[in-house]
């Protein structure tokens, strides 16, 4: 009898809830009894709630039971689970599931099905067939087909990619650079962690795919130091890209050269914006430049230079194999394609959940989410980071679009979604989003580095200046959102004036009659 594969996901999610241990004790228990079995330490399916989900390659399919401990393995075996058998963990097929059967997996398709580091298993579930399309393009064609998808920038801004690639594909440098914004700071956000953890090749792809669409061919993923299971798939991918020769000097026997490293951070949170990472990744620290010049001009090393999401970059393999028109298709208004979001905070099942723009945050919160966790009923949620707005009830049936979350206030962002119940204090929160700022300002200009530490201090005094600290806020909003060079500065003021608008109660609570 040949090997039964039993996937255990090696995701850091999964890991954090014992998945190394069960890994363990599946070999030690086949081991045991005599049975061969195949141990695949896959990405996460994105049921975080139900981690360590195992999945066991039966004959009739793999069959899913979580979550699952040490402990359990044992009754596992019992109970015949490698033939698929019943128990009281045994969920069956995982993507028939409630939580997974209407998601449109397009950047996550491979995710927790594959051995995230296998280049065969890659292609076998459909990978580099984007780059093998690239590779028969004309570069102009490869931008024209990101442009056609209607791909918007993942890590925030929303950003036309297909803009931003002809820009460095129109220069004339000698030397162009490709770089991956991994540094995921946004509260509340795991995507790129689990697209890297779970499927670091299709990342990989989608930056040599950007490598000959714009003639560069140097690439440097910057990742946060605080992904140590990221890191070394990354750099685990990169090397079996290497020997499978889907990197280098020859791509695929193309005669085309693209070379990618992982470099980093040292965990600051203004790392993440774009000119601040490249001053890091230049070896000074992160301080936010001037624009223009664009990074697309004047880049890494002052070359033009692409600056992606992990999100972004790993939407494009897909683009490429099946067309822009099938990309496209996906979505909603100018909000095309899927959005990778991610439930977390008070909330039942967090997890990962790829959708097409167009859903609303009701949807998640209660057909995925199940909401919160407590039980309490859902009062706020923060979408977009910890710049984002708060939004609430009355607000929930706003659609997943990015123009429909600008006409209200928010923005969607990276697609992190945290949950508050009716507990939560909206006037701890403002005062929140200002010290979040203080602490990560830059400090390059005034607004943000001395607005910051005024706001927390003002939020303060409402509990004994009262009525006219409002004012007095709203004013300092102002001058952060029309002064300050970047968004850290600029939106701070987003939380803080939702919190304000929608939550005005909690203000009111701690107001007292002026002192003055
Ligand atoms: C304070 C701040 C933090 C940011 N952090 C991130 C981040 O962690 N990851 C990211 O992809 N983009 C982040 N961005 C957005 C980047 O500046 C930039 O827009 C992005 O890398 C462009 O890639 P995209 O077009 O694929 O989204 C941040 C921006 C600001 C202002
Ligand atoms: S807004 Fe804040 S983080 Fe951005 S450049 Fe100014 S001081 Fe630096």
């Amino acid at each position: 009898m040949s090997a039964v594969t039993v996937y255990v996901p090696g995701d850091a999610a999964a890991v954090s809830v014992g998945a190394d241990a069960v890994a363990a004790a599946v070999v030690r228990e086949a081991d045991a009894r005599g049975v061969e079995v195949r141990v695949v330490r896959n990405g996460s399916r994105g049921l975080l709630w139900l981690e360590p989900l195992v999945e066991v390659a039966t004959p009739s399919g793999r069959i899913a039971y979580a979550p699952v401990a040490a402990e359990d393995v044992v009754a596992l075996f019992d109970a015949g689970w490698l033939e698929g058998g019943e128990h009281a963990l045994r969920l069956g097929d995982i993507t028939q599931h409630a939580y997974f059967k209407d998601q449109q997996r397009v950047s996550f398709a491979r995710v927790g099905v594959i051995d995230p580091l296998d280049v065969e298993d890659y292609a076998a579930h459909g990978g580099w067939r984007g780059l093998q399309q690239a590779l028969a393009m004309a570069p102009h064609q490869i931008v024209q087909a990101v442009t056609d998808a209607g791909l918007r920038g993942r890590g925030g801004a929303a950003f036309p990619t297909g803009i931003k690639w002809k820009t460095v594909h129109d220069t004339t440098a000698p030397q162009k650079y490709i770089v991956c914004n991994a540094d995921e700071g946004d509260s509340g956000t795991f995507s790129d962690r689990m697209l890297m953890e779970g499927d670091p090749l299709c990342l990989v792809e989608g930056m040599a795919i950007a490598g000959l669409a714009v003639g560069a061919t140097q690439g440097y993923i910057y990742l946060r130091s605080e992904y140590p299971h990221a890191w070394r798939a990354l750099n685990a991918a990169i090397a079996n890209a290497y020997a499978g020769g889907w990197l280098g000097a020859d791509i695929a026997g193309s005669g085309k050269r693209f070379d990618l490293e992982v470099r980093l951070g040292a965990g600051a949170y203004i790392c993440g914006e774009e000119t601040a990472l490249l001053e890091s990744l230049e070896g000074r620290r992160g301080m936010v430049r001037f624009k223009p010049p664009l990074p697309a001009i004047q880049g890494l090393f002052g070359k033009p230079t692409v600056i992606n999401n992990v999100i972004t970059f790993s939407a494009v393999p897909a683009i490429l194999a099946d067309g822009a028109q099938a990309y496209q298709a996906h979505g909603t208004g100018r909000s095309r394609g899927t959005l990778p979001l991610q439930l977390t905070g008070n909330i039942a099942r967090g997890g990962l959940v790829e959708l097409p723009f167009g859903s609303t945050l009701r949807t998640l919160l209660y057909d995925y989410g199940g909401g919160s966790a407590s039980g309490r009923p859902i009062r706020a949620v923060q979408v977009g980071g910890p710049l984002g707005a708060y939004l609430p009830e009355s607000l929930f049936d706003t659609p997943l679009d990015y123009e429909a979350f600008a006409r209200v206030g928010g923005m969607i962002g990276h697609g992190g979604i945290v949950v508050f119940d009716d507990s939560v204090d909206m006037l701890q929160q403002a005062r929140y989003a200002m010290e979040f700022c203080a602490v990560e300002s830059c400090g390059k200009c005034t607004p943000c580095r001395i607005g910051s530490t005024r706001g927390v201090e003002v939020i303060d005094r409402f509990a004994t200046h009262g009525a006219v600290q409002e004012a007095l806020l709203r004013d300092l909003c102002d001058t952060m959102l029309h002064g300050s060079l970047c968004a850290l500065g600029g939106m701070t003021p987003f939380p803080v004036l939702s919190a304000l608008d929608h939550f005005p109660e909690d203000f009111d609570r701690v107001r007292q009659p002026s002192a003055a």
